[in-house]
């Protein structure tokens, strides 16, 4: 490679700021953080400031035109997802776009025509993979440890954890409410751990029981008139192998815990629970016991978020197929949408 890559951030709110400047920063052997953009021109100016970037936008297709841009991070609120990404892809640069990967599946398959037509890479914000833990089940997964999965359960539930900032409550900006913010993250590990993006049929349901009245919240505080997402969402899906994934998510849910984020798969020969903070529990049969397995946490020097972007970056210099396929991010929107609209229509959903 001859020289660094020059990288532009578009949307530099939240995680823009806590995981992908200091994800790039990490890597500033490799990057240069370039240029930024947001619709909020303060924001992007002061960000600029701090980090000494020199060109800032409010327009992201200013952004992209930049010639010397190589890759570029979608960071804004879900509904500029497609349309960022799609240009920045025209554009030809790579692309690492957060999570959900747009507002609705047919906005995600167009983001994967146009990444299919641009040569670049694309990849989702599923930092959530690059657990260690995480890794370490994928590898007893495909050795073949497991055996058939047939059930696994996604599980994204808060008990007073509503994010009262930004655009999260706007179902005009967002699409959604905790589904498509913390729901999508428990789904893309439980497929990614079943090896299974082939959902058949879906019953979901939504609900908003308790942020309609008004209540206390962790998050900060919310008007209830402004809040027009789910607080809670479950679904269940039958893949196309006969698999069961079950889905429950929720920012405000009467739940003993804060917070249970994480997955469970049960297979023929062994089952785990992942549940963030906690050892990952294997329970299988050998030596004529069933044997319960607290697995000691590995460490990585790294947060999931920094070794996203690390590994993104190896992917762009290396030319190698970044973990989070845009593909498998499509299978997520599309279990999604698909829990929405078996609420609307009290159908199951067939997914085409
Ligand atoms: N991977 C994760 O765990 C994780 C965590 C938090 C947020 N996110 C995702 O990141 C995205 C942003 O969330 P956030 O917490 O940073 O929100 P935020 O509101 O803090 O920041 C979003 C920024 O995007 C800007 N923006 C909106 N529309 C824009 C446009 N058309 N062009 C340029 N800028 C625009 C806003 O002005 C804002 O500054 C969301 O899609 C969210 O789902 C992912």
């Amino acid at each position: 490679m001859s020289g660094k890559l020059k990288v532009g951030i578009i949307g530099v709110g939240g995680i823009a700021k806590g995981a992908h400047i200091p994800g790039y920063l990490n890597v500033s052997d490799k990057v240069e953080i370039y240029a930024l953009c947001d619709i909020i021109p303060e924001r992007a100016e002061k960000r600029a400031k701090e980090l000494g970037v020199e060109h800032v936008f409010t327009d992201f297709n200013d952004l992209v035109a930049m010639e010397e841009i190589d890759v570029v991070s979608v960071c804004t609120s879900n509904y500029a997802h497609a349309p960022a990404t799609i240009a920045a892809l025209e554009a030809g640069k790579h692309v690492i776009c957060e999570k959900p990967m747009a507002k609705t599946a047919e906005e995600a398959e167009e983001m994967i025509k146009a990444y299919k037509k641009s040569g670049k890479l694309l990849t989702i914000g599923y930092q959530w993979r690059f657990d260690p833990e995480i890794q370490a089940l994928k590898r007893h997964i495909e050795a073949g440890d497991f055996g058939n999965i047939y059930y696994a359960k996604a599980i994204a539930t808060r008990r007073r954890g509503v994010p009262a900032r930004g655009d999260f409550l706007n179902l005009e900006k967002q699409g959604g409410g905790p589904l498509v913010d913390i729901g999508t993250h428990a789904l893309d590990l439980t497929l990614y751990l079943m090896n299974n993006h082939e959902p058949d049929v879906v019953l979901g349901s939504s609900y908003n029981e308790i942020a309609h009245k008004g209540c206390l919240n962790n998050w900060g505080d919310f008007d209830p008139k402004d809040y027009q997402v789910e607080d809670a969402a479950f679904g269940l899906v039958k893949m196309k192998n006969g698999a069961t994934v079950s889905l429950e998510t929720s920012w405000l849910m009467n739940i003993m815990e804060d917070e249970i984020f994480g997955t469970e798969v049960y297979g023929s020969k062994a089952g785990a629970v992942f549940h963030a903070g906690k050892p990952v529990t294997i329970v299988n049969e050998a030596y004529d016991r069933v044997n319960v397995n607290q697995v000691v946490r590995r460490n990585s020097n790294l947060n999931g978020y920094q070794a996203e972007i690390a590994h993104f970056i190896d992917c762009v210099i290396q030319g190698k197929e970044p973990l989070v396929k845009p593909e498998e991010a499509l299978a997520v929107m599309k279990i999604q949408d698909a829990i929405y609209k078996s609420q609307k229509t009290k159908q199951a959903i067939k997914i085409v």
